[in-house]
């Protein structure tokens, strides 16, 4: 069990709670890699995605864990729901309420509207991404990624780089890397940084930080969140943060990296890294990523409602 019936952010996660919650991810990662990739454990409960905003890993995702472990889910939808017919989110979960669902995961642009839902409703929420907040359950498959690649997490190098000032991912991850003791240093332009990061580590260019580092952390631009000009063009973001083939060759053996999806290519990182293979393709992990977030989920569902 959890020591809370919500995952609402990375920062009230205990270190017991990821603990647990990486150890369960081995036996389910175990179940997605077999012939019949199904066990009976929640047979009977029912679980909503509600997703308010774009999603193709995170709703896929706790579709096939939920689907995994033989619970029901559905897939509410907001564009063809009476939401667009003016009733509130308020009544619109009342409604859902009515019909005894389990569990709820939620994605929204708004900040903080997850944290509103779970004031409102007695049964589990699980926060699948709100506004430039927190997205929890990104930073724990990120957690196992590192996990299953090191073995350990004490004293790595991570070097987070990109857009700090949109970025729930980079929120969450922040929490929980400290909190596993790595080393964490951000990379970002000044104008992507928010004001309270005057504690932390900071570099302006990936390349201060790509020979030493373990893992290299690439987070997406955030196109839809940004009121502003993108950073000053293309062409020096590809010559101050982009992830390209010169920069992935000069990073050290074992080292990886990281990205949570999706890329915009030619940005975060070239179509060559992307698509390269050989030697340097095993430290692309984002792949790796997408298939540990299942197991990492049905972990999590597990621990909830199990
Ligand atoms: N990483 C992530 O949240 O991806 P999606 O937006 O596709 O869910």
């Amino acid at each position: 069990m959890l020591s809370k019936k919500s995952i609402l952010d990375a920062d009230s996660l205990s270190l017991e709670d990821i603990k647990l919650i990486l150890s369960n991810a081995d036996s389910f990662l175990e179940i997605s890699r077999r012939d019949v990739k199904k066990v009976p454990t929640l047979r009977g409960k029912t679980v909503i995605n509600m997703f308010f905003e774009p999603s193709t890993r995170t709703r896929t995702s706790f579709e096939i864990a939920a689907k995994r472990l033989s619970a029901d889910i559905i897939n509410f939808s907001p564009l063809t729901s009476s939401l667009k017919k003016g009733e509130s989110i308020i009544d619109t979960l009342k409604t859902i309420l009515s019909m005894k669902v389990d569990l709820i995961v939620i994605r929204h642009s708004d900040s903080g509207t997850v944290k509103m839902v779970d004031r409102f409703v007695d049964i589990p929420v699980i926060n699948a991404g709100d506004g430039k907040y927190q997205h929890p359950t990104q930073a724990l498959l990120d957690l196992y990624t590192i996990k299953k690649r090191f073995g350990k997490f004490e004293g790595l190098k991570v070097d987070i780089v990109g857009d700090f000032l949109d970025s729930r991912v980079a929120r969450s991850d922040m929490n929980l890397f400290e909190k596993m003791g790595m080393d964490v240093t951000i990379v970002s332009p000044t104008m992507f940084l928010p004001e309270d990061f005057s504690g932390m580590k900071v570099k302006h260019c990936i390349d201060d930080v790509i020979e030493d580092a373990d893992i290299v952390y690439m987070l997406r631009m955030q196109f839809e969140r940004q009121d502003r000009k993108f950073y000053p063009s293309v062409m020096e973001y590809n010559r101050f943060l982009t992830m390209n083939m010169d920069r992935l060759g000069k990073m050290k053996p074992g080292s990886i990296v990281m990205h949570p999806g999706p890329v915009n290519r030619g940005i975060e990182i070239t179509d060559e890294v992307m698509d390269t293979s050989g030697e340097l393709a095993e430290k692309i992990v984002i792949e790796e990523q997408v298939t540990f977030g299942v197991a990492v989920r049905m972990a999590i569902l597990y621990l909830i409602l199990g």
